[in-house]
């Protein structure tokens, strides 16, 4: 298969939300913490109503209809998910009655974990599958899907709440250069989850950022190496036209993106014009233990980057600033921002993007992008995702809302036996929802 990449994309996020400023006031922080220091708008959760199997079934059989697909094509479904409902009996099972209901059984794949990396593990094991030999012709499915809570206290601002799926096959419009992969593991505890009678991880917010930071210096260094090694020349920021990071909130994306120009500051790379030389001169023999430490740096560097920062990243901020780090989701709600936005001029465009997971597990990959053609275009893309309409008939909640759905969603978490409200007023015709665990813990869901 040629061209192996993705074809189609639809996102679904809660219709309910909480504004940022206002979480500021209800919990006490300085103004503009939330909305200036961590860069946030808005976050999206789910009610008790909603979780990830649900929104999993909802994007997913939105996809199929909105693109006219038929469930007996797909032939691989992955999912990549940090939420866990069973620690056993994966995302996908559920997903099946989808595609039992078509006669299709014939579906490979399961889920995939670490922490917000597990999307993209699932989106390499379906690539690679459509270009290797066991691939039987018919296309692949990923879902990304997470619910992003955390206990009160600093990390609470930075929950989210998604569900994306991609559907994978040749001839794409969203075209993989697989041979530009630079990765980088290594054992941490940054964030995990080892109360397993808790939705919520345990943090080390410091330490998450430090370790995010590092893991792009080394994807960046591996996926220039690769590129020179097969290219031939230097790789540079002015090499791509977009660079799209997974975004536990934007304050990090925009220090990520500066980090990346101070890293071509550092290999003498074209992108780094004599004025920014000249502002990041002092900082050149700083041990990079220091570098990740320095003030000065960060300042002087995110002042160097902005306007590159404007034309690259920008684009790409929309939902994750509106909805928040959606785990797994949150790369690919800021790649569909950018699709969003710049669709009509996107042809013949390189698209680098940063998958993150706190673990930890980190990959910097490329995309070339064409316009392609219909159901499988740019265009009829954002059409079908139709962000801004998902995001203007959201409904906001009072901090005090929020904090109250919190709390009975943490007596939910591994609970059996309760019927919910099976209140669905709020959300869209064609939305799954919740209304029953029963005794056995079996799950029960609807479609409005
Ligand atoms: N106006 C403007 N900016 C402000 C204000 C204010 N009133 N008050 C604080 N700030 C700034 C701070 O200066 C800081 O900016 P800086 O990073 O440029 O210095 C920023 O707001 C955050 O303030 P801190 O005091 O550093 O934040 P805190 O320690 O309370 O928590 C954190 C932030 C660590 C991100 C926390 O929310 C967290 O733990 N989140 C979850 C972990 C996470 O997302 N890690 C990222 C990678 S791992 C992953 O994806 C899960």
């Amino acid at each position: 298969a040629k061209n192996v990449g993705i074809l189609a994309m639809d996102i679904y996020f809660p219709p309910t939300c909480v504004q940022q400023e206002a979480m500021e006031a209800h919990d006490g922080a300085s103004k503009g913490k939330y909305t200036i220091g961590l860069g946030q708008d808005c976050m999206g959760f789910c009610t008790e109503v909603e979780d990830v199997i649900s929104m999993s079934l909802t994007v997913v059989s939105s996809l199929l209809e909105k693109y006219g697909i038929d469930a007996k094509q797909i032939g691989r479904l992955e999912v990549g998910s940090e939420t866990v409902i069973d620690k056993s009996k994966s995302i996908k099972t559920f997903l099946m009655q989808i595609f039992e209901a078509s006669g299709n059984t014939d579906i490979e794949g399961v889920d995939s974990t670490n922490a917000c990396y597990g999307g993209t593990a699932a989106l390499f094991n379906c690539v690679n599958w459509v270009e290797s030999s066991s691939w039987d012709g018919r296309y692949g499915l990923v879902v990304s899907t997470d619910s992003a809570v955390y206990a009160e206290g600093p990390a609470r601002p930075t929950g989210g709440a998604a569900a994306i799926a991609m559907l994978i096959g040749p001839d794409a419009p969203l075209v993989f250069e697989s041979k530009f992969r630079g990765s980088h593991m290594s054992h941490v505890y940054d964030f995990y989850k080892p109360n397993l009678a808790s939705e919520y991880p345990v943090v080390d917010g410091k330490l998450s950022q430090t370790c995010y930071l590092m893991a792009l210096d080394s994807c960046y260094k591996h996926f220039c190496h690769k590129y020179e090694k097969l290219e031939g020349k230097q790789f540079s920021l002015s090499d791509a036209d977009y660079i799209v990071f997974h975004s536990p909130y934007n304050k990090l994306v925009q220090k990520s993106f500066s980090r990346l120009m101070f890293n071509d500051f550092l290999r003498n790379a074209s992108s780094v014009d004599e004025a920014a030389k000249e502002k990041l001169a002092p900082f050149s023999s700083l041990s990079s233990d220091e570098s990740y430490q320095s003030r000065d740096l960060e300042k002087a560097s995110q002042q160097v980057a902005k306007p590159l920062y404007d034309a690259m990243v920008q684009p790409s901020t929309l939902i994750p600033k509106q909805v928040g780090n959606m785990y797994t989701a949150s790369l690919y709600a800021a790649f569909a921002s950018l699709i969003h936005n710049k669709h009509t001029s996107l042809g013949g465009n390189r698209v680098i993007l940063f998958s993150y997971g706190s673990g930890l597990t980190a990959t910097m990959f490329s995309l070339k992008i064409n316009d392609g053609q219909y159901p499988f275009c740019l265009s009829n893309i954002a059409a079908i995702m139709n962000v801004d309409k998902k995001l203007k008939s959201r409904h906001e909640f009072l901090p005090e809302k929020f904090v109250e759905t919190m709390k009975l969603m943490e007596h939910r978490y591994g609970a059996k036996d309760f019927v919910t409200s099976k209140d669905c007023s709020l959300l869209a015709p064609g939305t799954y929802y919740l209304t029953e665990v029963d005794s056995m813990y079996r799950r029960f869901y609807a479609k409005k």
